[in-house]
């Protein structure tokens, strides 16, 4: 299984979106990990679909777009709309994560459902036909740059084995390193969302030999 690395962009250069999409993208990266924060669900705000629409044409990386908003439903459509391949919704984000999950799928969009630190992988197999993503937080959403939370290690083993041979991925967000991507990938994930330890040092070759270092600790 190859492991995808997943830059978040939460800790790129904002005034300069674009071209940060395109240095991450020659650099090796997988997916774009875009962070949309509403004040409310999450201590923090980022960006709209309308950002994400700008974003777009900067990359063909897909565009993994990780939702803390609270309602959710609103606004499904528009970060269809706007360029998104896969939308995660929080299982704690609403009474219906199930409806939520479908309504992506019927957008014609891969589906994720996101585990908060304290939130317990029960019920998830519930979701099995509903989902193409277990997004594992490995911090409390809302900022970049914390320390990643060492129990979610035995979490992740435990959805692996929710999810069996399913098509599924499991995605790890928060605190990744070199210190802990190894880890994580023996215990399952196939997914490694990375912000400060992709982005640290603000140049395209920082970027390559941060990603580089990534697989290489794998
Ligand atoms: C946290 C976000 C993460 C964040 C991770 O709420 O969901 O995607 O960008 O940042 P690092 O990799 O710096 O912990
Ligand atoms: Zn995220």
């Amino acid at each position: 299984m190859t492991v995808k690395i997943a830059p978040s962009v939460l800790s790129s250069d904002f005034a300069r979106l674009g071209a940060e999409l395109a240095a991450v993208e020659a650099a090796g990266g997988d997916w774009i990990h875009i962070d949309i924060m509403d004040g409310h669900f999450v201590p923090n705000i980022t960006f709209g679909p309308a950002v994400v629409k700008a974003m777009r044409p900067h990359t063909k990386l897909p565009f993994d777009v990780h939702l803390m908003i609270e309602p959710a439903d609103p606004f499904l459509a528009a970060f269809a709309d706007a360029g998104a391949d896969v939308i995660s919704v929080h299982k704690e984000g609403g009474a219906h994560v199930h409806r939520s999950l479908q309504v992506i799928r019927s957008l014609g969009k891969k589906a994720g459902v996101v585990l908060n630190p304290g939130t317990d992988v029960g019920g998830l197999e519930y979701m099995l036909d509903e989902i193409d993503l277990v997004l594992v937080m490995s911090v409390n959403p809302g900022f970049g740059g914390q320390a990643f939370i060492p129990a979610v290690v035995e979490k992740v083993k435990k959805v692996k084995a929710l999810i069996g041979d399913r098509p599924i991925h499991i995605e790890i967000d928060g605190g990744v390193s070199t210190a802990n991507a190894g880890l994580l990938a023996r215990a399952g994930a196939d997914v490694l969302v990375a912000g400060t330890s992709v982005f640290k040092g603000g140049t395209e070759a920082d970027y390559r030999r941060n990603i580089q270092a990534l697989r290489d600790s794998l």
